[in-house]
């Protein structure tokens, strides 16, 4: 019998499940795909239900400890309790195949790896799972998110001041739920869904599993599927990382966002609106409607005007593009105003934050000297931004997209095994507004 054959039949025997035992969590479609893969997990009243093919490859789908591996669930003893299907005459056995190993004896497990610094340096792999340390927690993740960083880690524009060993798995943004806890960790247990942006070095959400210091990780907000969560914890952290804790927005300032159709600018608009100020955004007339929506008050059309000849009197610019678009963004500010750039050039400050040796604060300072030297001209100030994982962070943030304050945008959805073809949608500019999210169900949420 073929394997499609039985996929079939296995998705009528779901349908008659569904109707007998009243399943309403168990999405036919992900099932089908979790069949025809061989591997995954869905959730049903009962708890998370895994659907796999038996030691003769007839699909089968075994009830497994909510947060628990399934590979290593179905190899337990006693084995897991089967939700029965079996076509006439056939006797389930547990699947032969037993958890892929590497040479220091942990399972192994797919990633997308960075094995040289280059465009065509990232790669699928199979990798050992990671270590989880006392304070960590082990993630399954259920989806991950790009970011401009990925990019620029893997062409190798950070290696001199975040010295990733090499290979190592990419990724900043992951959702998922939590399979093992280190012995010091505190609020966090097996089973939990979580979302966070493990901190530098530390990363590597491009993977089946990640391991991630407890501090970086909060509970999933609960009115975000975890496709929309992991759009989430970089881009928010660095909104509230500049708006709130560096730039302490007040309500009625005036604050400038660029870019705000991308990543960063559509939570950084909410998130200024939410805190009471007047915003402006730079788009393009493809997103001027969406960023609208997200609460910006005046929008300017990039492509068709010049916002350093409509705006002025600002008291925060988010500039993300550098450049003239920073040194234009300095003349929009009244005096005594902040511009903060994320996209460079870095100073000092930065240097200091990622403990780099004082030479090399001398450096970055130097690279800012032209603007920050034209600031002072001004009367405003320049300061280079770099966010940081904050697990506390994004328990606030989540208070917020809970409410509805906040909510992500979302470009595009590629399944997992498609990470190279996403990474490459992103960096061809086909984006429309929002995040490219990589999903290890797509179509489930
Ligand atoms: N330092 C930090 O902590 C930090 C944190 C987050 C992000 N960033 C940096 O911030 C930048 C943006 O990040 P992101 O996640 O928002 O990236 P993104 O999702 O790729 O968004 C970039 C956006 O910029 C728009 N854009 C391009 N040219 C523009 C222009 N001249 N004026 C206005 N908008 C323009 C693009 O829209 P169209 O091209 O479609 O018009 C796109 O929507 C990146 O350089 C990233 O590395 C830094």
């Amino acid at each position: 019998m073929g394997i499609s054959t039985e996929a079939q039949q296995f998705a009528q025997f779901l349908e008659n499940v569904r109707v007998k035992a009243s399943t309403p969590g168990l999405d036919l479609a992900v099932v089908r795909d979790i069949v025809d893969t061989h591997a995954s997990a869905s959730t049903e009243p009962e708890g998370v239900t895994y659907a796999d093919v038996d030691a003769d490859g007839v699909p089968a789908l075994w009830a497994i400890p909510e947060g628990a591996d399934p590979d290593r669930a179905l190899l337990a003893s006693p084995a897991p309790r089967q939700l029965t299907w079996k076509p006439p005459g056939h006797a389930h056995r547990p699947p032969s195949r037993q958890p892929r190993r590497s040479r220091e004896g942990k399972a192994d497990m797919k990633a997308f790896v960075v094995e040289m610094y280059g465009r065509d340096g990232l790669r699928a792999a199979d990798v050992p799972e990671p270590t989880v340390g006392d304070g960590d927690v082990l993630v399954r993740v259920s989806a991950a998110s790009i970011n401009p960083l990925d990019r620029m880690l893997r062409n190798g524009e950070f290696k001199r001041l975040l010295k990733h060993r090499l290979p190592f798995v990419l990724g900043h943004d992951v959702a998922g739920i939590v399979t093992q806890v280190g012995s010091a960790v505190r609020d966090l247990t097996v089973g939990d869904e979580v979302y966070a942006r493990p901190r530098d070095l530390r990363i590597g959400g491009f993977a089946e599993f990640i391991a991630i210091d407890q501090d970086d990780v909060a509970p999933k907000p609960q009115s975000l599927t975890p496709r929309e969560a992991a759009a989430v914890p970089l881009v928010a952290l660095a909104a509230w990382q500049i708006l709130v804790d560096r730039a302490h927005v007040m309500p009625g300032q005036k604050v400038l966002i660029h870019a705000g159709a991308g990543g960063l600018g559509s939570t950084a608009i909410q998130l200024a609106k939410h805190l009471g100020a007047t915003v402006a955004t730079t788009t393009n007339t493809r997103t001027e409607k969406l960023v609208r929506s997200l609460g910006a008050d005046i929008v300017i059309d990039y492509t068709k005007e010049d916002f350093s000849k409509v705006l002025s009197g600002y008291d925060l610019v988010l500039d993300s593009m550098g450049g003239a678009n920073l040194e234009k963004s300095l003349t929009v500010l009244k005096p005594g105003g902040l511009a903060i750039g994320v996209a460079g050039p870095p100073d000092a400050g930065f240097a200091r934050q990622l403990d780099a040796p004082s030479f090399m604060g001398m450096a970055m300072n130097a690279l800012s000297r032209k603007v920050r030297k034209q600031a002072k001209a001004l009367g405003v100030r320049y300061e280079f931004f770099f966010m940081q994982a904050s697990g506390a962070q994004l328990r606030e943030l989540g208070a917020l997209y809970d409410s509805g304050r906040l909510r992500p945008v979302i470009d595009r959805t590629f399944p997992f095994d498609q990470t190279l073809e996403a990474m490459a949608y992103v960096e061809q500019g086909r984006t429309t507004a929002g995040k490219v999210v990589i999903s290890m169900t797509p179509g489930s949420d």
